[in-house]
């Protein structure tokens, strides 16, 4: 069974709020039913466009930015927003370099072990997403032979043809950097100077009310006015973290985009 982001979003499958363990991909509902997470290249709770322009103009004056990326899963985050960026950006690509390498997280080791391959495990709504954002996809990524295989990873097990594995060219892997870290220790040693994205979509809303707050506070702490944070669909399922982001200095510009005021 796969679950798309609009099930998942609209639907309170439960009142028992659910955590990850270190292979989080795959969890048991209340009534003991499996549930799913995945990610996706370009997934639409956010408006890739709208963020890397807004970005690209919200850091003009920085010469460096930190990305900072939590619950980075397979890559398809980072890919997505390497390829906007590169889109978006002026003077042959050089206004987005100042945001690369992305530094990624996951906590899920064979997760992390499959970003780092440099594969990934497109569907045909990621293919005909990358078409339609980028000129020429293949600039970005090549079609393989090679079958990525994750395991417990819905995509990769699903053995349909419309699932392919791809290479991600050097323009992508060299562009970000994947490690295994808990975002609730990493986010401690975040160093900002104004000048940080943080990233950390569909993975607060797992969480209890009050480690969702716990962690809002530390961003809070860490992040100087201007710097960005970024969350998903997924973290408003039962917890209103809009009213949270606001509480602790967060304003906000887009759809799941908030500014440090
Ligand atoms: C639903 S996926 C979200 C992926 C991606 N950010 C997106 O929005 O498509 C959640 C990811 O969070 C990771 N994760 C869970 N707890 C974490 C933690 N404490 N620190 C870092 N990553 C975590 C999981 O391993 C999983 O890959």
């Amino acid at each position: 069974m796969r679950i798309n982001d609009y099930t998942a979003v609209n639907n309170i499958y439960t009142t028992k709020k659910l955590s990850f363990k270190s292979n989080s991909r795959k969890y048991l509902q209340w009534n003991e039913d499996k549930m799913y997470c995945i990610s996706k290249m370009f997934r639409n709770d956010l408006d890739w466009n709208a963020l890397s322009n807004f970005l690209l103009k919200n850091f003009k004056d920085k010469d460096n930015v930190k990305t900072v990326m939590f619950a980075a899963s397979d890559g398809s985050e980072a890919y997505s927003l390497i390829i906007s960026l590169l889109e978006h950006s002026s003077h042959q690509n050089k206004t987005a370099q100042k945001f690369f390498p992305i530094m990624a997280y996951d906590i899920d080791n064979e997760i992390v072990k499959a970003a780092r391959s440099g594969y990934i495990n497109t569907t045909r709504s990621d293919r005909i997403d990358l078409q339609i954002r980028c000129d020429d996809y293949s600039n970005y990524l090549t079609e393989t032979d090679k079958e990525l295989l994750i395991e417990n990873d819905p995509t990769s097990i699903l053995k349909t043809d419309y699932v392919k594995t791809m290479k991600a060219k050097r323009i992508l892997t060299d562009n970000v950097l994947f490690n295994q870290a808990d975002m609730f220790a990493k986010i401690k040693e975040l160093n900002d100077n104004s000048n940080t994205v943080l990233m950390c979509r569909n993975v607060l809303g797992y969480f209890e009310n009050d480690k969702i707050e716990e962690f809002v506070k530390l961003a809070s702490q860490k992040l100087k006015s201007g710097s960005v944070f970024v969350i998903g669909n997924h973290d408003f399922v039962l917890f209103n973290i809009d009213d949270c982001l606001k509480k602790y200095g967060f304003e906000k510009v887009m759809n799941n985009v908030y500014k440090k005021a």
